[in-house]
């Protein structure tokens, strides 16, 4: 799909990860205003979690799969409120315009040992083709070896990029971008504009050794890279930029010139 835009907003932007269940709304209304000003013709959003939903998977260890019968509360819990949290941004999106349609990928999406093994695309390209704006999320998912798990929504991204040949990924979180180190506890980090694949994986290299966040179940940046490699190598254009920063996602779905950082092959 030539024209195709996918949009990451990641939980730490959408959310306050200090505060569990709360969301950033005049963000989410801000954002779903520059997705309208930018009218993409063919765009897929992915949102994250954030306080909604890593404390939960994080508490019932998700992510590791079917273990205990008491995970099920855990699983039920944190579904619920990933459903709260899309409910919001679906809300936003339809009030400034945009013709957004929940698309949860409990319901479409299979994975085998935390990897998606399977998509059913069709419900996607349909969606598409009738000029309507699908909004997944992260989400717990069925497993096949696991029983189920957590599949961060930037495996989605980097997954959909790929099979549905996406022209563009804009990642968007609560940082510029890339740094030479972690810019929320380094003041000497400098952004990175353009990470050439090559250096992105000597940076993943790097920084898998250390242990970045407690509290993402996910991953933070580096996961994210890690996921990047494949559409960045197949020529997607992917941009990392600040959802917190007026301006920036719109720049970034317009190709106009825009801070941040840009993962090249
Ligand atoms: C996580 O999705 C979803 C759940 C924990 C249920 P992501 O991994 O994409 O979320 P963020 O963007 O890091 O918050």
């Amino acid at each position: 799909m030539a024209s195709l835009k996918i949009l990451k907003l990641g939980g730490s932007a959408i959310t306050d990860k200090t505060k569990p269940f709360s969301v950033r709304k005049d963000v989410v209304k801000r954002l779903a205003w520059e997705v309208s000003r930018a009218k993409p013709k063919n765009l897929i959003v992915v949102h994250g979690g954030g306080s909604f939903g890593h404390p939960l998977a994080k508490k019932y260890r998700l992510i590791e799969g079917f273990k205990a019968k008491s995970q099920l509360k855990g699983f039920a819990e944190t579904r619920r409120m990933m459903m709260i949290l899309n409910k919001t941004v679906v809300d936003a999106f339809v009030s400034q315009g945009v013709d957004a349609v929940s698309v949860p990928p409990l319901a479409f999406i299979r994975t085998s040992n935390g990897r998606i093994s399977f998509i059913d695309e069709d419900v996607l390209k349909g969606l598409l083709g009738l000029g309507l704006t699908p909004i997944l999320f992260g989400d717990v998912v069925i497993d096949d070896r696991l029983g189920f798990t957590i599949l961060s929504g930037d495996q989605i991204v980097a997954k959909l990029a790929v099979s549905l040949k996406a022209e563009k990924i804009v990642l968007a979180s609560d940082v510029d971008g890339v740094f030479t180190s972690n810019p929320k506890t380094n003041p000497k980090a400098k952004l990175i504009s353009k990470l050439s694949l090559s250096k992105l994986e000597e940076t993943v290299k790097l920084k898998s050794t250390t242990t970045e966040s407690m509290v993402d179940v996910t991953g933070t940046m580096v996961g994210k890279l890690k996921e990047m490699i494949p559409p960045v190598n197949m020529g997607v254009k992917v941009f990392v930029v600040n959802a917190l920063k007026r301006g920036r996602v719109f720049q970034a779905l317009k190709g106009l010139r825009v801070k941040g950082t840009k993962l090249e092959p």
